[in-house]
């Protein structure tokens, strides 16, 4: 809990759900790390993080209600004495705050760890619960960096917890406007008639950034932009946009249409033609020279791995079939955007002279991820005038300009989820290991082989455009 994440995300989600009124009023915080701190100076750790960035105003009140139920344990992941002093902290809290030995244990440290500290959790007897109370563990991506690696990271968690206590966060799934996908497609009545190969054309899933790997070359090494976020981020979303109908909006149930859609994935026969990989060069952005990636610091200078990759998919099931799923997603491109594009055929007959549309694209239904959340409908209008000329135009629903509220961030709702038990939006060790399958090949086939360079502010590298070409499509301009 003094780690990037724990101060960027979870300590300010954690106030402002204090803030909103949402903790359990037994709620309390401890946190364990190797670093020498006083308990004084942890907390002074979480205020620093809650001020700078917290979502909800800053409320003395509730930070001090906060504050009195913060502890820490500072220990290292070997020491198994310092596990029983978080045990111990945690049975006082049991019976000072009455959190009655319901616990949940937010692994947010290195992935290597993962093993250590669960078998330490178990040593010290606080992964098992008694008396009708509850212990869970939450883990962040990667989930393994293969299938096989994937698996193993599961007997270990399996050994010391039950499924329905493994909390796998896909902070994705969290985002509003990720909900809000299911919301469109099944409140409403207008889409799901068009959400299917009559009418679909393909279907495009980015998520761009336009900053570099900055001070992560150790991690980002070896990982890439296929495992760091295809596997996880953006199949989520494409098992979102392409499941069928859940029965109810039920952890069950919508894990098992997930997994149904994803099973039905099928990755590129020809994986050199519907594939690309890149790294960013050095060049311009923002006005400003940047590095590239081979030259970040810390960085492995003959590093072959991809800060780029775009994959098409197909889904081989009566909805999707002959509709392609073009995902991608890199770092230092043209503007930070996640989307998912539903475009549409062109309208079979254009009763028009061919000059009059040749400024016409085709119908798209945008999903706006971030930023600037929201749903954009893009379809041609007549051009006002004498003549009959039509172009697009877009029509726009804004998060911001329709609720006066503003969004919780994912990891609010993520983390009140944990505490209430309610596992929807939680990916299934089942769903992580399809979406190796899909991905294992793919990656297998990249290994070892040269990769292509594109400039900082670009949208990808040219094989990107290729593949997109091969097939007599192209790439939105987001
Ligand atoms: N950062 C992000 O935005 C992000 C995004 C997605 C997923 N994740 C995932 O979230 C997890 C945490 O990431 P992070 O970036 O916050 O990592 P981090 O900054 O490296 O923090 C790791 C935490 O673990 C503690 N720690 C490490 N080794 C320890 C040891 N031997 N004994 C006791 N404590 C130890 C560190 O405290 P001490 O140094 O005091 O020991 C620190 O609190 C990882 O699984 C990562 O893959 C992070």
């Amino acid at each position: 809990m003094t780690g990037d994440l724990a101060r960027n995300k979870l300590l300010p989600a954690i106030y402002d759900l204090a803030n909103r009124g949402l903790l359990p009023p037994s709620f309390a915080l401890t946190g364990f790390a190797r670093r020498d701190w006083t308990l004084e100076h942890f907390v002074d750790v979480v205020h620093e993080s809650v001020v700078k960035g917290a979502r909800t105003p800053y409320v003395e009140s509730t930070w001090q209600e906060l504050a009195r139920r913060i502890r820490f344990v500072s220990g290292s992941f070997d020491d198994q004495d310092a596990f029983d002093r978080l045990a111990d902290t945690v049975r006082e809290l049991d019976e000072e705050i009455g959190t009655e030995g319901n616990h949940a244990f937010y692994l947010s440290v290195p992935p290597s760890s993962f093993p250590v500290v669960l078998s330490r959790l178990s040593q010290s007897g606080l992964s098992k619960s008694a008396n009708g109370s509850w212990r869970r563990v939450v883990i962040e991506k990667p989930f393994g960096s293969d299938l096989q690696t994937a698996k193993e990271l599961d007997e270990v968690l399996s050994a010391v917890f039950a499924p329905e206590d493994v909390f796998r966060i896909d902070h994705y799934l969290g985002k509003e406007t990720v909900q809000n996908l299911m919301a469109l497609r099944f409140a409403n009545q207008l889409f799901e008639p068009l959400w299917n190969s009559h009418w679909v054309d393909h279907v495009q899933i980015t998520m761009a950034e336009d900053i570099g790997i900055g001070t992560r070359a150790g991690y980002y090494d070896g990982i890439g932009a296929a495992r760091d976020v295809i596997q996880n981020h953006l199949l989520q979303l494409l098992a979102l946009t392409a499941m069928e109908e859940p029965a109810s909006f039920e952890a069950a149930a919508l894990r098992a249409e997930k997994i149904k859609v994803l099973s039905a994935v099928r990755g590129p026969r020809d994986i050199d033609l519907h594939t690309a990989r890149g790294q960013y060069g050095a060049g311009w952005q923002g006005g400003a020279p940047v590095n590239g990636f081979l030259d970040e610091d810390g960085m492995n200078p003959n590093s072959t791995t991809e800060t780029f990759a775009a994959i098409r998919l197909d889904i081989e099931n009566r909805r999707w079939a002959g509709v392609p799923f073009y995902l991608r997603a890199g770092k230092r491109l043209g503007r930070r955007v996640t989307e998912i594009a539903v475009v549409f055929k062109r309208a079979p007959h254009l009763p028009f002279d061919p000059v009059s549309t040749s400024q016409l694209g085709l119908n798209a239904l945008v999903i706006r991820v971030q930023p600037d959340e929201g749903v954009t409908i893009r379809f041609g209008a007549k051009t006002p005038g004498t003549k009959m000329e039509v172009r697009d135009v877009t029509m726009d629903f804004g998060y911001g300009h329709a609720f006066t509220e503003n969004s919780p961030e994912a990891y609010e709702r993520l983390l009140l989820d944990v505490l209430i038990g309610d596992p929807p939006l939680f990916p299934l060790q089942r769903e992580v290991e399809l979406s190796w399958q899909i991905l294992d090949p793919i990656l297998e086939h990249w290994d070892g082989q040269p990769i292509e360079q594109y400039r900082p502010g670009s949208w990808g590298p040219d094989s990107a455009e290729r593949m997109m070409a091969v097939d007599g499509r192209e790439w939105r301009r987001p």
